[in-house]
């Protein structure tokens, strides 16, 4: 039998389609990979081919609450990648469904194949957490766990890059509305981090450089508060807008409202999740569960959010990028 080469090993990548998905299948086929996208509409992700050479990168149909499909889309792979997720839960979309027994399906998979398999949590996952998005992803690291022991785990902060729905969205609002809501008055702290970097770490992750069965937390280098980031917003927007505290009660109340919008802003559970800090542990850093690990340097969110939040300038259409 001939020796696999690198450009015939196969990577699946559920949720392939998404922000960060763009990303990893990227970062992948850099690395030289056959990367297989499984996504739930294969005729949307056409933006995937050119990110790798002809033929290199492929979409196939996979749903991640259906067990058969999961199955297909790993077969013959050397790695699975799951980076699927939702912010909210929609008819069969919940979040059970699909971030811990799709995780689960990916994970026994993997098992069956042999595969190597990185899956993609986040910072605040926790069994005991009021809100059902950081339950759900805990009790998916377990089962993620349980059935592949060697798994490596991502836990990341909030990811930016130019596709964010962070940084995107608030100078979107900020275009057109008087004012930011700080809920719970922006004290809750982040540590965004760049797309890229999550997309390398996830890249050594699936080259093996990742310690087995390892939760790893990724942050930036810069720890912010939620109010700062909405001044750091308004600052490279050079916008003025009022920073309005709403107290977490009037905050869960505006959100039971606005849940119900087809894409909302604010949902009961995003409220519970702003209760607690979104950065890296002390023990993660003490363990070297961190970007550090892979000897990737975090960018900067000053040195990259700018680029593409410049648009939303007031005169930002009749600038250069580059002024
Ligand atoms: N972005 C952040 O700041 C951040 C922070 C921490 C953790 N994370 C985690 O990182 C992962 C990727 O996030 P993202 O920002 O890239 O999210 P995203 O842009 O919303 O991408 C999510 C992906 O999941 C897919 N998906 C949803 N339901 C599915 C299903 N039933 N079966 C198969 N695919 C399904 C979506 O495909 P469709 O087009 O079919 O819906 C999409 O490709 C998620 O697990 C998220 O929780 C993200």
């Amino acid at each position: 039998m001939t020796a696999r080469t690198i450009s015939d090993t196969i990577v699946t990548v559920y949720g392939g389609s998404g922000f960060l998905g763009r990303h990893v299948v990227r970062a992948l086929a850099q690395r030289g990979y056959r990367v297989r996208a499984a996504v739930r509409r294969p005729e949307l992700a056409n933006h995937l081919q050119p990110l790798g050479r002809v033929g290199q990168i492929h979409a196939v149909q996979a749903n991640i609450r259906d067990a058969a499909s999961v199955a297909a889309a790993a077969s013959g792979a050397h790695a699975l990648v799951n980076l699927v997720g939702i912010l909210f839960e929609r008819g069969r979309q919940g979040f059970d469904a699909v971030h811990t027994r799709g995780a689960e399906q990916v994970a026994l998979a993997a098992s069956a194949l042999g595969a190597r398999m990185v899956h993609v949590s986040a910072i605040g996952a926790d069994e005991n957490s009021p809100a059902l998005y950081a339950r759900s992803k805990a009790a998916a690291e377990r089962l993620v766990l349980s059935a592949q022991p060697t798994a490596n785990i991502m836990r990341p902060s909030i990811i930016f890059g130019p596709e964010d729905d962070f940084f995107n969205r608030f100078a979107a609002m900020a275009r057109i509305s008087p004012a930011l809501p700080l809920v719970g008055g922006g004290h809750t702290r982040f540590q965004p981090v760049f797309v890229g970097d999550v997309a390398a770490a996830i890249a050594d992750a699936v080259e093996g450089k990742a310690r087995s069965g390892t939760i790893y937390e990724l942050g930036g280098p810069e720890v912010r508060t939620f109010k700062e980031l909405m001044q750091f917003v308004l600052t490279t927007i050079e916008r003025k807008r009022l920073l309005l505290p709403i107290p977490f009660f009037a905050a869960r109340m505006q959100a039971s409202v606005l849940q119900f919008m087809p894409r909302p802003l604010l949902t009961p559970d995003q409220v519970e999740q702003l209760r607690v800090d979104n950065v890296v542990s002390e023990a993660a850093r003490a363990e070297q569960r961190t970007l550090q690990a892979f000897g990737i340097e975090p960018a900067p969110m000053e040195a990259i959010v700018p680029s593409y939040l410049w648009r939303f300038r007031k005169t930002g259409q009749f600038r250069s990028r580059a002024a």
